[in-house]
């Protein structure tokens, strides 16, 4: 019998719905999984103040009457609550890997603003070992020696971010995430990359059958 992975999602969004009450502030992530969770959401009738991570995402809450406020003024919204979001690979250490659809670095700068991040995900993107690809974005000016400096990373077939941002992928070895994670950090021209490491993620709920498991890193 197939694994329904769509029911996998659901449930993993369901659960990270239930987890939220009047008044928080939300931070809401891009990408299927996180659409389970907008509507979950928006069913509860809750009493929240949302940022979206993507104009993609901020069209469905929008259309969905959740309430929504820009995340790019400096006198409100420092912190939030919560965030939940999907991802592409979950490992059991809690490194995980975002940015499938473009949106990590918005989906990185809303996590790290969240007292509480909370990933959501279904079976099949629980991997015994990060490795490639890792979404990358980089600036447009210097592209070609950013490119350069990085080796093993392409160009994706993509438009440029809402931040007018170049999207890639590096394609080489990740032996060691982190390591990876702090020469990306480093590399000039590299906006972000789609490695989150376990510091920043609070609980992962992996949607299974028809249960939710939760993984909590370290
Ligand atoms: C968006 O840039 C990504 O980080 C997504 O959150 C991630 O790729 C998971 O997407 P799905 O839920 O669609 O698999």
């Amino acid at each position: 019998m197939s694994t329904d992975f769509e029911l996998e999602k659901r449930l993993a969004a369901e659960a990270a719905a239930a987890l939220l009450a009047d008044g928080m502030t939300v931070g809401l992530g891009t990408g299927s999984t996180a659409g389970y969770f907008l509507a979950a959401l928006a069913a509860r009738e809750l009493e929240l103040v949302c940022v979206a991570t993507s104009p993609a995402t901020e069209a469905e809450a929008r259309k969905l009457g959740l309430r929504l406020e820009p995340f790019d003024s400096t006198d409100k919204l420092a912190r939030l609550d919560i965030a939940v979001d999907g991802a592409d690979q979950v490992a059991g250490d809690g490194w995980i890997v975002k940015g499938g659809g473009g949106a990590h670095t918005r989906e990185k700068i809303v996590a790290a603003a969240a007292e509480r991040f909370v990933v959501i995900v279904s079976s099949d993107k629980v991997v015994d070992e990060i490795g490639p690809p890792i979404p990358l974005e980089l600036h447009a000016f210097g592209l070609a020696a950013t490119l350069e400096r990085l080796g093993d990373a392409r160009i994706r077939s993509a438009p440029a971010t809402p931040d007018e941002g170049v999207l890639a992928d590096w394609l080489g070895p990740v032996d060691d995430p982190a390591e990876l994670a702090g020469r990306l950090d480093t590399t000039p021209g590299v906006v972000e990359h789609g490695l989150f490491a376990p510091e920043l993620v609070s609980e992962i709920l992996v949607g299974r059958g028809d249960e939710v498991e939760r993984i909590e890193p370290g």
